[in-house]
């Protein structure tokens, strides 16, 4: 698949088929994440792949997350993102990105830009082979709940997680906020 098709086709899935994804497939878009550009090139990422059991406590737990902090939406989409954080859309996986948590703010930033390099190297690659994604950062707020389910210590900080599974729903491209590109970059010599 042409590089700037993935880019450019690439949305964010919110609506699964329940289809397993091969354990290749899995191992193939973690490969691609494991071969982003790292700072001091430590490679530090680490992925959990959750599946089953685990992965119906994680959207329970959210779920449950969500009640509290979606009381004052208008009920409709309240009802519709509950049951999205139920069960991740109805993805069989979902992936989470963690990386090694430190007290230094310039090492934090050094690690957390690595880990973004490499989840959207999944993300692409996802989507490369057919799959959807969607890139959440909102789980985090049920980052106590995810720790302990999860068995992640104290010494990991969760960066990002994403549903991973055959789309069932295609996603509108939003609009670019600047599409020529005149406001966002600025040319200088
Ligand atoms: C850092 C980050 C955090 C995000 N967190 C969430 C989230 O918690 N829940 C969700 O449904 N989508 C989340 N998204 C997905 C965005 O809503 C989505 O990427 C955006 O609307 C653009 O749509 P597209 O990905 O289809 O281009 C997140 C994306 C990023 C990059």
């Amino acid at each position: 698949m042409d590089f700037y098709e993935v880019v450019y086709q690439r949305r964010a899935i919110r609506k699964y088929k329940p289809d397993a994804v091969p354990r290749e497939v899995l191992h193939k878009i973690l490969d691609a994440a494991n071969w982003a550009p790292s700072g001091m090139n430590l490679q530090q990422w680490e992925f959990i792949v959750v599946t089953g059991e685990k992965k119906k406590q994680l959207g329970e737990s959210y779920r449950q997350a969500a009640e509290s902090f979606t009381r004052d939406w208008e009920e409709k989409r309240r009802q519709a993102f509950l049951e999205f954080a139920q069960n991740y859309g109805g993805a069989p996986v979902v992936i989470v990105a963690l990386t090694d948590a430190t007290d230094d703010p310039g090492v934090r930033k050094m690690h957390l830009e690595s880990v973004s390099a490499a989840f959207e190297n999944l993300l692409l690659a996802a989507y490369a082979e057919g799959l959807g994604t969607c890139w959440m950062t909102g789980p985090l707020q049920d980052e106590a709940s995810m720790r302990r389910i999860l068995d992640i210590p104290p010494e990991k900080e969760i960066v990002a997680v994403t549903p991973v599974g055959y789309p069932d729903m295609v996603a509108k491209a939003p609009s670019r906020k600047d599409p020529d590109l005149t406001s966002k970059v600025r040319w200088v010599e």
